[in-house]
């Protein structure tokens, strides 16, 4: 880990997209930093830019212009072949669609990112369905995505994030389709493996039955970052 206890330095994030003859300017210059030990969340309006954003941090989309290191790497000095590798180490990823491929199982699913880190696929399909127990599926491992509900194959999808043990989590509306207890296992649970001394947890939701587990809440409307508040149940704020 680097010395500065930063999981993610954003500095005038800039983002666009060419849409036909328009160009769209999604992230205007963001300004953020994510320190070990945190879970930041990120919340705004839809079209914002908080999938953008989280991509860029991820290694998902290169910006225009500006700086994002993840714990210190540069991710635009790396060439694509190294991005993968620091990709497939360091970050765990939860997509607000899931992405989860429709021709494996879930715990083929789970298993992908040890298997790209050189894991023996017998042993990486045993420790997925491991997580897959921990996030309440131990019994549907061996079943296709297109035979589980909307909120099992978010939790595959969650699952696949957790199972390298990666640095940095970054998840995209991980509870949207998850009931208010569930939503709160899966937090509690990322919460508690994704949140330490070494690592980091960022979570974008709408979701207002999780924000007391963030520590910051970074506000986010028109491609910037409004507002950066510490959770009300942080120490600092009782004493207010
Ligand atoms: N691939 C793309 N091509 C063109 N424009 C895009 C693309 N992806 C996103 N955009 C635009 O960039 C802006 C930011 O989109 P983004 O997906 O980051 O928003 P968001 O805050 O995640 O929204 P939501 O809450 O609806 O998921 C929007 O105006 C969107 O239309
Ligand atoms: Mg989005």
């Amino acid at each position: 880990m680097n010395g500065n206890g930063l999981a993610v330095l954003c500095q005038n994030v800039v983002k666009t997209y060419a849409a036909g003859s328009q160009t769209i300017t999604a992230l205007q210059g963001i300004d953020m930093e994510v320190r070990v030990g945190e879970l930041m969340m990120l919340v705004g309006p839809s079209g914002c830019g908080k999938t953008t954003l989280i991509s860029v941090i991820a290694g998902i989309l290169d910006q225009d212009s500006g700086l994002c290191s993840v714990f210190g790497q540069d991710l635009l000095k790396l060439s694509s072949r190294e991005k993968l590798k620091f990709r497939a180490e360091n970050i765990g990823f939860v997509f607000q669609a899931y992405n989860l491929l429709p021709t494996l199982s879930a715990a083929e699913n789970v298993s992908i990112p040890l298997i790209i880190n050189g894991m023996d696929r017998h042993e990486a399909v045993r420790k997925a369905n491991g997580v897959l127990e921990q996030v309440g599926l131990g019994n549907r491992s061996a079943a296709l995505p297109s035979q589980l509900s909307g909120g099992q194959q978010q939790r595959v999808a969650i699952a696949r994030a957790l199972v390298h043990d990666p640095r940095l989590i970054v998840c995209d509306e991980p509870t949207s389709a998850l009931d208010h207890e569930t939503g709160r296992h899966v937090l509690e649970l990322l919460k508690s493996v994704a949140v330490d001394s070494s690592r980091a947890l960022v979570i974008v939701t709408h979701d207002a039955r999780i924000f007391d587990f963030a520590d910051r809440i970074a506000q986010m409307d028109d491609g910037k970052i409004v507002k950066v508040q510490q959770s009300r149940t942080d120490d600092e704020q009782r004493r207010v």
